[in-house]
């Protein structure tokens, strides 16, 4: 079985992504043929300063790699370094109903947001699409935003099989795993955690940001005394991902008991985070004093995954025609 996820370098991974996709892809190496990869060319889409875009791969592989992904077991490489997908893009596009793509709350919500509404922004399912085909993956796992780009994914493959196929599956339809308990992570806003929000507690700053961004989560104004609505807190939300069962149970009886400050559960919720991420920030610190072996991991992934491509690339050039 072969588990395929990206990850745009556009700013630095939080705990939404690390729920979402980066732990599962991490335990995913345990069941599967593991395929993941820094989804530079779709970080376009939104980052126009190339310094930052260069340092960010960097900084996405190394927090990955700290996270526990094993470059032995996993294929790990840069979206850029098997220029394959573009083409596979293209030829795609030519199969996907534009009505498909006007449909993406995705591409509304980026723009609702002031981003500006170029091509690539428009196309990225396509993109995306061309991701998970070109390997033909079996798994995706993600967190619920992307579940329609799943969606797109699979319209895709159906239509692209049926029009060059001839009855055969050129392109594997693939699945979308999403985690119910993890499927949407709140920010420290209470909206949905993203990088480009500006609402991220980041896997690994510094013990001072750290306690900083927790401290600052927005809250109600109910007083101390009154009880809390532990389901509606994404405070709670938070704490909950750190602590075990009972700990999150006995969370939410003094949430409905009252007399709970919410300055006592940020606490609560540091302690646990930086007791949580501590391994993996000593093995970031260890990784770090070698970023020659970062890049070269990339590299290596790249020329593993080209050989996949190769074949995908193939088989579809030929099914519509191109050779
Ligand atoms: P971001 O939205 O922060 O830029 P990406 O687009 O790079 O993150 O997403 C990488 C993965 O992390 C995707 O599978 C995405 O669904 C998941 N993800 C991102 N933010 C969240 C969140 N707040 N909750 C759950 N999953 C998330
Ligand atoms: N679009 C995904 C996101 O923003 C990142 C991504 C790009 C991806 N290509 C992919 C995820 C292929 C899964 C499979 O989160």
């Amino acid at each position: 079985m072969r588990i395929l996820s990206g990850i745009q370098p556009s700013g630095t991974p939080h705990i939404g992504n690390y729920f979402a996709m980066m732990r599962p892809m991490v335990e995913s190496q345990a069941r599967g043929e593991v395929f993941t990869f820094i989804a530079d060319y779709h970080a376009l889409t939104t980052v126009d300063d190339p310094a930052a875009l260069r340092s960010n791969v960097l900084g996405v592989a190394l927090d990955y790699l700290a996270c526990g992904l094993d470059p032995k077991r996993a294929v790990f490489f840069r979206q850029s370094d098997v220029p394959q997908v573009t083409e596979l893009t293209w030829i795609l596009s030519t199969v996907t109903p534009l009505s498909l793509l006007e449909k993406c709350h995705s591409y509304k919500d980026k723009v609702a947001k002031g981003i500006s509404p170029n091509h690539g922004l428009f196309a990225y399912p396509v993109l995306m699409a061309a991701d998970i085909l070109l390997y033909q993956s079996d798994r995706v796992p993600v967190g619920q935003d992307q579940k329609q780009h799943l969606e797109v994914t699979r319209d895709i493959a159906v239509k692209f099989n049926l029009q060059f196929g001839g009855g055969r599956a050129i392109l594997k339809l693939p699945e979308a795993e999403i985690r119910d308990e993890v499927a949407v992570i709140p920010g420290a806003d209470g909206q949905k955690m993203s990088k480009s929000y500006g609402n991220t507690i980041e896997i690994f700053a510094n013990e001072k940001a750290t306690r900083k961004t927790i401290m600052g989560i927005v809250t109600d104004s109910t007083p101390v005394e009154s009880p809390k609505d532990p389901d509606t807190s994404h405070l709670y939300a938070l704490y909950k991902l750190f602590a075990t069962a009972d700990e999150a149970t006995a969370m939410a009886g003094r949430f409905r008991a009252g007399g709970l400050g919410y300055g006592e559960v940020k606490k609560a919720l540091f302690e646990k985070l930086w007791a949580y991420f501590e391994p993996l920030r000593k093995r970031r610190a260890e990784l770090e004093k070698n970023m020659d072996h970062v890049r070269d991991v990339l590299r290596q992934g790249a020329e593993r995954a080209r050989v996949e491509a190769d074949k995908t690339l193939a088989a579809a050039r030929e099914a519509v025609g191109l050779r």
